[in-house]
């Protein structure tokens, strides 16, 4: 007989209160949402299904909150970003899949073999940084946050993905930390939401995502502003600057780095055709 706590019978119901919720795919949530809890994996359910569940009353208090709309990264603690595991904290920015936008073509302003220094300015997870230099093996970098509690995140990141040789992390406002000429490729997904759009973004993003990530100020540039004013002095001749951008920040953010001296200013768009990542170049030494 199948019991009550049986994986296929909590499984069955969670089910059903997450289609009561209007989640999308249900069944897949309930079921990833019991294999993180468990740390069992699909074929483990099918192949054993009357198995009790190991923590039902944690796999019932995590089918309730994704029920009431909190976001499965938020209620696992991590996030999977370029293929690899990150974890998140309340502190940190969930990554979003956009963002590997900017990790690609800062990729392809890398050589595979060279040294280079890297500068992540407003780290959160570290998810852009780690994702670069786990591709770069002679790459090095460093991680800036105003909040030292996203850094604690991003350390651990490091660890767990064996990057913490390559990888510092440091608490800095914006750019204040780094030394003149320091850096070859800076790179930053800042805080980039119109202050007052803040309070209809969707929920999931609103009650979940920390306010030091989402708020760009009144027009949606202030941190554009802080950070291209300050780059010019920490990048190295030739160096260049990667920044992630909204879907309308196509012209402004581009018109910024032209006004700070910036060459080869360059745009590419996500896989929804939208304007996400901006390029641009100090000029070599004459
Ligand atoms: C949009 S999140 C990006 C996080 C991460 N890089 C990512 O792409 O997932 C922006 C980050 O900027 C940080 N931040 C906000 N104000 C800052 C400041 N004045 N100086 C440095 N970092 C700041 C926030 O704490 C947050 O981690």
């Amino acid at each position: 007989m199948t019991s009550d706590t049986a994986r296929q019978t909590l499984l069955r119901v969670a089910t059903a209160q997450l289609q009561a919720a209007d989640i999308p795919s249900p069944l897949w949530e309930a079921r990833f949402l019991l294999c993180d809890c468990d740390g069992i994996t699909p074929t483990d359910i099918i192949t054993y299904p009357d198995h009790p569940v190991d923590n039902p009353s944690k796999f019932q208090e995590w089918v309730a909150r994704r029920a009431s709309g909190e976001p499965l990264s938020r209620i696992t603690g991590q996030r999977n970003f370029w293929g690899l595991d990150f974890k998140v904290s309340p502190t940190t920015l969930d990554p979003r899949m956009d963002s590997e936008v900017l990790v690609r073509e800062t990729l392809a302003l890398i050589p595979n073999d060279q040294k280079c220094e890297i500068a992540d300015i407003g780290t959160g997870t570290g998810c852009l940084l780690l994702a670069i230099l786990h591709e770069r093996p002679n790459a090095r970098g460093i991680g800036l946050d105003i909040s030292a509690e996203a850094l604690a995140t991003a350390r651990s990141n490091a660890d767990r993905l064996g990057l913490a040789d390559h990888a510092r992390f440091e608490e800095s406002n914006w750019l204040s930390v780094l030394q003149a000429q320091s850096i070859d490729v800076l790179i930053s997904n800042p805080p980039y939401i119109v202050r007052a759009e803040i309070d209809h973004l969707d929920p999931a993003v609103r009650n979940y995502d920390p306010i030091l990530a989402l708020d760009g100020g009144p027009d949606g540039l202030d941190a554009y502003r802080a950070i291209i004013d300050a780059a010019p002095k920490v990048l190295r001749p030739g160096g260049w600057i990667a920044l992630e951008i909204g879907w309308d920040q196509g012209e402004s953010v581009p018109n910024l780095l032209n006004s700070a001296g910036f060459l080869r200013i360059s745009c590419f768009k996500d896989t929804s055709g939208h304007d996400r990542v901006v390029l641009g170049q100090m000029p070599d030494r004459a």
